[in-house]
């Protein structure tokens, strides 16, 4: 596995999975094959059609979010990854490894070190202290009690429950039962954490508390988490990618930003219409590439890249990046007085720059603000691109994208 390619292989494939339950499932699959459908089906033979056809990758250090309704498949899904169901047909690979394949012993280990699960209800031991179930991941694998209990206080620090060791589950609300569900998960070092539907049973407040958790976990320890919810606003916040399940059918799979711009059928777009798009996209992924870059040191030099454009301003950087506007008005009559050539006395400083990886929300005054589109820089200050008040406008208003063409 130490080939050029493994670098881009995904951690996790599924291909072309089906989960038929019920007691003639290979028989039954006939029906599934001929594309009858999940309510025919179990109609005419009494098998529930799990799923169909799945085919998703899921790349390493990403948050993989399945969402979809009640009974569209989701824990079904997400227990094929470490193999608590057997499918039907198809193929589950990670890093390469069918482990559709492995022996009960393979499955052991795998199960005990590759993967770990955060479940809906918190799944702790109730008669065994906050630190045990931290560490209970650990005592499986017969890790000796002074390194396991180091681990195990250790991510309760992290988690923010210091002080928590020695109480019992029943003693902690349910936010706190969570920490612990998610410090247990954490502490055996599994590269892969499956968590289903982890915050559905928090109330909102600590529920919005545990994604920002989890976000800024992530960006320190960058697991890969297929994380599941029925709840749109988590899986925007949470997934570099979303796969949408219905009646156990993938509909789409693809960035936040693609599946609220490009719902791929009727039921993602109702699903998205409602969403507050200033509140799910970035400056990114709106903004237009920059008209007119000017990054000569005179002014003489600035009006000739100036006129190679279109506009008649342009956006003024330096080694330090972006400075401020640059009008052509002004360059010309600097130009023609010819009294000044020093380019920095012709720039305005008024007009801010801001983040690419901003909400629109957060960039809607300075956008009002100005007459001029917004320049939009990285961390290091470079100008990545534009946003004007009418693209930003348009995405705003849109609400039907897949209607409206
Ligand atoms: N063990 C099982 N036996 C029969 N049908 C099942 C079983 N587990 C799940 N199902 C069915 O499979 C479908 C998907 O269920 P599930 O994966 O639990 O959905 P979700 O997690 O999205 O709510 C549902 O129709 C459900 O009734
Ligand atoms: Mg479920």
């Amino acid at each position: 596995m130490s080939d050029l390619n493994s670098e881009k292989q995904p951690l996790i494939q599924i291909r072309g999975l089906y989960k038929l339950f019920g007691k003639n499932s290979k028989k039954v699959m006939e029906r599934v094959h001929k594309g009858e459908s999940k309510d025919q089906i179990l109609v005419d033979t009494a098998h529930t059609l799990g799923l169909r056809d799945i085919n998703i990758e899921v790349n390493a250090g990403e948050i993989f979010v399945i969402m979809g309704l009640s009974g569209s498949g989701k824990s079904t899904l997400i227990r094929h990854f470490n193999r608590l169901i057997d499918p039907t047909e198809g193929e589950i690979l990670v890093e390469g490894a069918d482990i559709t394949e492995f022996s009960p012993k393979q499955l052991e280990s795998f199960r005990q070190q590759k993967m770990s699960m955060v479940f809906q209800r918190f799944g702790l031991m109730p008669h065994r202290t906050v630190i045990d179930n931290v560490a209970y991941g650990l005592t499986v694998q017969g890790v000796n009690k002074k390194e396991r209990l180091e681990k195990a206080q250790e991510w309760l620090n992290t988690v923010g429950l210091s002080g928590y060791e020695q109480q019992y589950p029943a003693q902690l609300s349910g936010g706190q039962q969570q920490r612990v569900g998610l410090a247990r998960a954490l502490c055996t070092d599994a590269e892969i954490l499956l968590m289903d539907e982890a915050f559905s049973a928090l109330d909102p407040l600590i529920r919005s508390e545990m994604q920002d958790q989890l976000i800024e976990l992530q960006s320190k320890l960058q697991k890969t988490i297929v994380f599941i919810t029925h709840d749109l606003d988590e899986a925007l916040r949470l997934g570099d990618r979303i796969a949408i399940l219905k009646d156990g059918e993938l509909v789409q799979q693809g960035a936040p930003e693609e599946i609220l711009l490009n719902p791929a059928t009727d039921y993602v777009e109702a699903f998205v219409k409602d969403v507050n798009r200033a509140r799910a996209l970035t400056v990114e992924t709106v903004m237009k590439p920059p008209e007119c870059r000017i990054t000569a040191e005179t002014i003489g030099e600035a009006l000739k890249q100036m006129r190679k454009s279109s506009e008649e301003y342009g956006y003024y950087i330096n080694d330090d990046g972006y400075q401020g506007i640059i009008l052509q008005e002004t360059l010309e009559e600097a130009v023609e007085t010819g009294s000044n050539n020093n380019i920095s006395t012709v720039v305005v400083e008024t007009v801010p720059a801001i983040q690419a990886d901003s909400l629109l929300e957060a960039v809607i005054p300075d956008t009002l603000d100005t007459d001029f589109p917004l320049p939009v820089i990285d961390d290091d200050g470079q100008l990545q691109g534009l946003l004007s008040r009418s693209s930003l406008a348009e995405v705003l208003s849109d609400s039907s994208t897949a209607t409206s063409h």
